[in-house]
């Protein structure tokens, strides 16, 4: 990764802003091996270095994983010319960090996004062959029955011919189900529900995998994964180490 500021290197976690960090060093609250750092733009190589924030070890070198509680109204894309993305949602010093959605929600879908530069994580999680459950809650004109849960379980056939996998469906109460895909086509959801005559009103992404919203995230807003939420989902890939 090469060296890098400090400032820099703990903004780009996604824990702390550049502002909190020039204060958490002006406070003698950040350390490299033992030592504590007196400037912000001290150049630190992260590669075996411990980073130390009022004495817990921050790990900075690797990847960034973030979820964010996607509102509606935003693109799920790194840029746009017209339109805000998600990346306008974050600071900059996290926008530098070459983040790119894993998956696609629409415009109007709100819920779970993570945001990752691990390349090798994104493939897996959409791929169907990894078999990553995605949960879904939507509510919908009219009610989903047993004959709709019967169909999407049997693997739904769209309008165009395009055949779906085998998918969830739970009733929740009148007008709002949960659906569970492995797979992502484009708008499947609204497709599948609309093809059992039950058209999607509001739709939210509520978990991927063994990850799931945190609820005491306000539409827009995001938070750094913990090392929990982390090595289970590398576990559900088949990424963990050992
Ligand atoms: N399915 C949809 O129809 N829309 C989404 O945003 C995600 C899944």
């Amino acid at each position: 990764m090469g060296a890098e500021r400090i400032d820099k290197l703990l903004a780009g976690t996604g824990r702390f802003s550049r502002k909190e960090v020039k204060e958490l060093i002006r406070r003698r609250q950040v350390s490299v091996n033992g030592t504590p750092v007196l400037r912000p733009d001290t150049k630190v190589e992260p590669e075996g270095a411990v980073i130390q924030v009022a004495g817990e070890t921050i790990p900075c070198g690797g990847y960034t994983y973030l979820m964010l509680n996607k509102p509606a109204g935003v693109l799920t894309a790194t840029e746009d010319r017209r339109q805000a993305t998600v990346m306008d949602l974050l600071p900059p010093e996290l926008r530098r960090r070459k983040l790119a959605p894993v998956g696609r929600l629409d415009r109007d879908t709100e819920g779970l996004l993570l945001l990752t530069n691990d390349g090798v994580m994104t493939h897996r999680l959409l791929s169907p062959s990894y078999h990553v459950d995605k949960v879904y809650l939507a509510e919908t004109e009219g009610t989903v029955d047993a004959s709709d849960v019967f169909a999407f379980a049997d693997g739904l056939t769209l309008g165009d011919g395009v055949r779906c996998q085998p998918a969830g469906l739970e009733n929740l109460g009148e007008h709002l189900c949960l659906v569970t895909l492995r797979e992502g086509k484009f708008h499947q959801v609204k497709r599948m529900l609309a093809q059992r005559g039950k058209p999607v009103r509001h739709l939210k992404r509520l978990s991927m995998g063994p990850l799931t919203l945190d609820e005491t995230l306000e539409p827009g807003a995001f938070r750094p994964l913990d090392s929990r939420e982390v090595a289970a989902l590398l576990e559900c890939c088949g990424l963990a180490e050992g």
